[in-house]
């Protein structure tokens, strides 16, 4: 069983908390208000999970999950972070973060550039090409023959090992898809981002929240991850 502290409880943090404590983990929970504005999750997430500070769920646990806009990740726990290993969720939209010109210029992937923010952390990337409402509703377990992929990135064998390990336990077959340097193959507007689960890309496009995924088997998605094209990250809009 992995404990493991979440950083972020909204879409990406709360539902893999739910998907967590579903599987046996022992989980706590932080955001940005304080531990006393998650009871009601907590109690809806039921005796595997708890609410903390976000220092306490930074160092609570084998894994932390980082589930908070790219911006917050300046103002996070460096010393309880350093040394762990870090599963990031995160993704780079300018009209959210403010404009990055390490990311603009292609110079670093945006795992690479929170490496650069969390020096000591051991990140992984993972979870940030699928949007929120298709995790729950793509999840099946071990051995189903309509499960999906999840693509790891990392420099760490040892720490994509311990989030392949999470996310089996969450429903989907991990897909080591190489070091950080190559995770701009599934960041925004990359030939492997969200609209890959989709049921119906043409409708997803025009209302991705009505759309209910569809599974995408571990082959499949390593495919689409080796034939990726980056994106224009200087252009992107949103
Ligand atoms: N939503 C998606 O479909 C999706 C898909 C793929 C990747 N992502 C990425 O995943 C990350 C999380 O997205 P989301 O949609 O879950 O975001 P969200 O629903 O807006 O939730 C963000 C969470 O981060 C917390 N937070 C913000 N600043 C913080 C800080 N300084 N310290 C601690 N907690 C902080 C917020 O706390 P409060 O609740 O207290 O405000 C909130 O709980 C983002 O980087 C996003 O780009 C999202």
């Amino acid at each position: 069983m992995t404990r493991m502290g979440i950083i972020g409880s909204g879409s990406i943090g709360s539902g893999l908390a739910r998907l967590g404590v579903a599987a046996g983990s022992e989980v706590m929970i932080a955001n940005s208000r304080g531990p006393e504005t998650l009871a009601e999750l907590v109690a809806e997430l039921g005796s595997g999970a708890q609410a903390g500070t976000v220092e306490e769920a930074a160092g609570f646990g084998d894994l932390t999950i980082l589930a908070v806009p790219l911006s917050a990740y300046g103002s996070l726990p460096l010393e309880a972070l350093s040394g762990r290993t870090v599963l990031s969720t995160g993704n780079y939209y300018p009209s959210r973060d403010g404009r990055i010109a390490e990311l603009d210029s292609l110079d670093l992937t945006t795992a690479e550039y929170e490496t650069k923010l969390l020096p000591g952390a051991v990140i992984v990337k993972a979870f940030n090409n699928i949007v929120a409402h298709h995790i729950p509703s793509l999840t099946r377990p071990a051995g189903a023959g309509d499960r999906s992929g999840m693509a790891i990135f990392g420099d760490s064998d040892e720490a994509k090992a311990l989030v392949a390990g999470v996310v089996g336990s969450v429903g989907f077959d991990p897909v080591d898809a190489g070091p950080l340097a190559e995770s701009w193959r599934t960041e925004p507007e990359s030939g492997a981002y969200t609209l890959i689960y989709a049921a119906d890309p043409e409708s997803f496009l025009s209302n991705f929240s009505a759309d209910m995924g569809a599974p995408l088997p571990a082959p499949r998605l390593d495919d689409l991850v080796t034939s990726s094209s980056r994106a224009a990250v200087a252009e992107r809009e949103f």
